[in-house]
């Protein structure tokens, strides 16, 4: 659809409108009275979420590619049917193919207490066909307020069970990783995945000084970034997952990612709202499953 189009059909005054973005791909300019955020609709991916009067509560690389068969790094990446490496078949794409597809946005809403809601979707095409061979329909809700509220419901369309993982797959801006804490993750096991996969226990809250990659497991309590630096704790909590993964690429990693600043994990952390190891969804055929993360600030 055109810009044009899309403002006239989904513009709302006071709340959203429609531009080209980076690399010729439309995205969604959400303003409301409680605070500002862009969505492309490449990916369906939250690129900025920013409560007025705060700092960007979102990283985003400055070196991002927008590219029709890329993902944006950043933001909130949609992971979708699967989570990390298919499963079984390693040539199929990392963290499958709903961060590089094109959503179809379907509604916009100004909601009575004046934050703003966009609603997008993915169903099964010839090309999703050829990686996963499923009919499927894909929504994603998105709520801007004083918190970012993002759902992924996936309905199971097909005539047999399908298994279902992905990831809601926000990357956080923070003044300085060396200086931050995690909370809310104690005495919880983990999945290191840069050490063969051996289960670890958490002890106490996370602080990061290398390469971090856990999928943490069972996990129930809201996460609580506080960051000293930017003076706020950010809160995530999430809903449809006991899985958490915590990521930072640190130095060689860093500079390993073409689309990644070499400084770039000084001022970022991954805390995703996940599905993968044991809390992986089987979905009966007319079933569906919804996974959300919702996002505040508070200032310190
Ligand atoms: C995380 C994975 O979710 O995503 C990491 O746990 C991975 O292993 C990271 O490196 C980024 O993945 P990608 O495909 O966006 O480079």
């Amino acid at each position: 659809m055109m810009i044009n189009e899309l403002n006239r059909k989904f513009g709302i005054e006071g709340h959203v409108s429609f531009q080209t973005g980076t690399g010729d791909l439309a995205k969604a300019v959400v303003t409301n009275q409680r605070a500002s955020a862009e969505i492309y609709l490449h990916g369906a991916h939250v690129t900025s979420f920013q409560p007025h009067g705060s700092t960007p509560v979102l990283w985003l690389s400055d070196i991002a590619e927008y590219e029709s068969e890329k993902a944006i790094r950043g933001g909130i990446p949609v992971i979708w049917p699967w989570f990390g490496p298919h499963p079984q078949d390693k040539t199929k794409p990392q963290h499958g193919f709903a961060r590089v597809s094109e959503w179809e946005l379907f509604d916009t809403t100004g909601l009575p207490d004046g934050r703003t809601r966009l609603r997008l979707q993915l169903k099964d095409n010839v090309a999703t066909r050829t990686l996963w061979p499923h009919p499927f329909e894909l929504e994603l809700n998105i709520t801007v307020g004083a918190r970012l509220r993002i759902e992924l419901t996936s309905r199971n369309t097909d005539q047999e069970t399908v298994e279902i993982g992905g990831a809601l797959h926000t990357y956080f801006n923070i003044g300085d990783i060396t200086q931050i804490t995690i909370e809310g993750l104690d005495g919880r096991e983990y999945f290191d995945q840069l050490d063969s996969h051996r289960v670890k226990l958490q002890n106490g809250s996370i602080s990061i000084s290398e390469e971090v990659d856990r999928i943490y497991l069972d996990t129930v309590n809201e996460c609580v970034i506080t960051d000293p630096n930017l003076k706020r704790k950010i809160r995530v909590s999430a809903a449809g997952s006991r899985t958490t993964v915590i990521w930072n690429p640190w130095i060689d990693k860093s500079q390993r990612m073409a689309d990644f600043p070499d400084e770039g994990y000084r001022t970022m952390v991954c805390i995703e709202a996940t599905n993968a190891a044991d809390d992986i969804y089987r979905v009966p055929p007319g079933g569906e499953h919804t996974l959300s993360q919702t996002i505040s600030t508070e200032h310190i």
